[in-house]
Formats: C-alpha cells, sequence, structure tokens
C-alpha cells in the first residue's frame, strides 16, 4: 500500500506580521515516491508552503498554524527545525545563499559533521552522494567557482547525503537557463527513478 509521505488537513498559516492567513484551507495528500509540482502565480504562497514543510515556518518566520500537518506520519508541532532537517531536503533558488564549505566536499559533508558521523562512513557517504548528482569530479573545487547548474548539483548532494524522505525545490529552475533548467529537471527525475527503485520494488 503507498504509504503517505506528507498530509495537510484543513490547513492554514497566517504570517504574524499579515493580517490574513496566506495559506487557506489546504487539503493535500503526498505519498511516498511521487513527485509533486506547485504552481502558481508569484505571491501565491508556494515558498510559504514550502517553508512549512522545512520548518522555516514557524522557527524563522513566525505565525500561526492551524489544522493538521503531518509528515512522516508525525504530527509537525511535534518536531523542531533540526529534526525536520534530517526529514526533509530543500534546495533554495539561491544556491549561494545555501553554501557553507570552502570546497565542494566540504560543503556536501557539513550535514554529517552535524551529527558527527565518523570520518570513513563521512567520506564513503560524501562520494557516493556527489556521483549521484554527478558533481564528483568537482569535489576539491571551490562551490563559488562553479556554474549555476552545477551549485544546484552541490546543494542537491549536501542535503541528500544523509537520505532525507522529503526532496523539497523551491523554484529550482529560476536561476539557470534553459538549458540547464532540463537538465536540472532529468536530475530531479533520476534521482526520484533511482529511489523509487531503491525502496518501492524490494518492499512489494
Ligand atoms: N516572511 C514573510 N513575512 C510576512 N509575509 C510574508 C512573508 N513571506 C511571504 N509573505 C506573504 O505571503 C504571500 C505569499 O508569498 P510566497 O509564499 O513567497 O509566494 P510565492 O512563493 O508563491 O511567490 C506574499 O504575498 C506575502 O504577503
Ligand atoms: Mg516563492
Amino acid at each position: 500500500m503507498k504509504r503517505k509521505i506528507i498530509e495537510f488537513k484543513d490547513f492554514n498559516f497566517q504570517y504574524r506580521v499579515q493580517a490574513e492567513p496566506t495559506l487557506k484551507n489546504i487539503n493535500l495528500t503526498i505519498y511516498e515516491g511521487e513527485k509533486v509540482l506547485i504552481v502558481g502565480p508569484s505571491g501565491s504562497g508556494k515558498s510559504t508552503l514550502a517553508h512549512c514543510l522545512n520548518g522555516l515556518v514557524p522557527f524563522y518566520y513566525d505565525g500561526k498554524m492551524t489544522g493538521q500537518l503531518k509528515i512522516n506520519n508525525e504530527d509537525i508541532e511535534t518536531k523542531n527545525i533540526f529534526e525536520l532537517s534530517k526529514i526533509v531536503g530543500t534546495v533554495l533558488q539561491d544556491p549561494d545563499s545555501q553554501f557553507i564549505g570552502l570546497t565542494v566536499g566540504e560543503d556536501i559533508a557539513f550535514k554529517l559533521e552535524n551529527y558527527c558521523v565518523d570520518q570513513d562512513e563521512m567520506i564513503e557517504k560524501v562520494e557516493k552522494s556527489a556521483k549521484l548528482v554527478d558533481i564528483d569530479k568537482e569535489i576539491n573545487e571551490s562551490p563559488y567557482k562553479l556554474s549555476g547548474g552545477q551549485k544546484q548539483r552541490v546543494t542537491l548532494a549536501g542535503v541528500t547525503v544523509d537520505e532525507v524522505k522529503v526532496l523539497l525545490f523551491d523554484e529550482p529552475l529560476a536561476s539557470l537557463d534553459p538549458a540547464t533548467g532540463k537538465s536540472a529537471i532529468e536530475l530531479i527525475d533520476s534521482i526520484q527513478k533511482k529511489w523509487r527503485k531503491d525502496n518501492c520494488y524490494n518492499r512489494a
């Protein structure tokens, strides 16, 4: 049976500084292995919805949630932003704002360093993650020197390095030229297919 990974039920969110809720009566269920595109005009609340999933709302952007939001079958209110980052991996629109390491490898390893993973395991995981997104040849480069598409791959390797359950992209094509955008779509597709192969078939 398909497993629910995200479930909004009669969900509303209002920023503290706003007079009206930005998200109104959201009912949306997303199942494991699905790839879902959320479309709407600028200002319609796409990023706000994403921030409710990764914890930026309410931990960074204050406001009031009502209704229910479950991720991986657990109520979002029981999770802090650190716990959520282990479940939801976010790739922001502007990759430069997300880099922390001086090299691609360091950047990918950052999350694991926070979890005190031992060094051999860390190297293995970083290499695997870099290979998955085809950025392994640039592992010793500075992330800032890379092209827009390569930067996005580094960010993606950084969030997938510890096997998150949800990959969240906020306008992933916005800063890319059309050809790089096409390869970003193909990359997202291939990660999803690989995930389904690794997870769904052996559970059936
Ligand atoms: N940090 C914030 N503080 C207060 N209001 C915000 C904030 N971010 C977004 N909003 C409000 O939420 C609405 C939706 O914004 P957003 O989620 O960024 O939409 P989208 O990503 O679809 O362009 C905006 O019109 C604005 O009124
Ligand atoms: Mg947005």
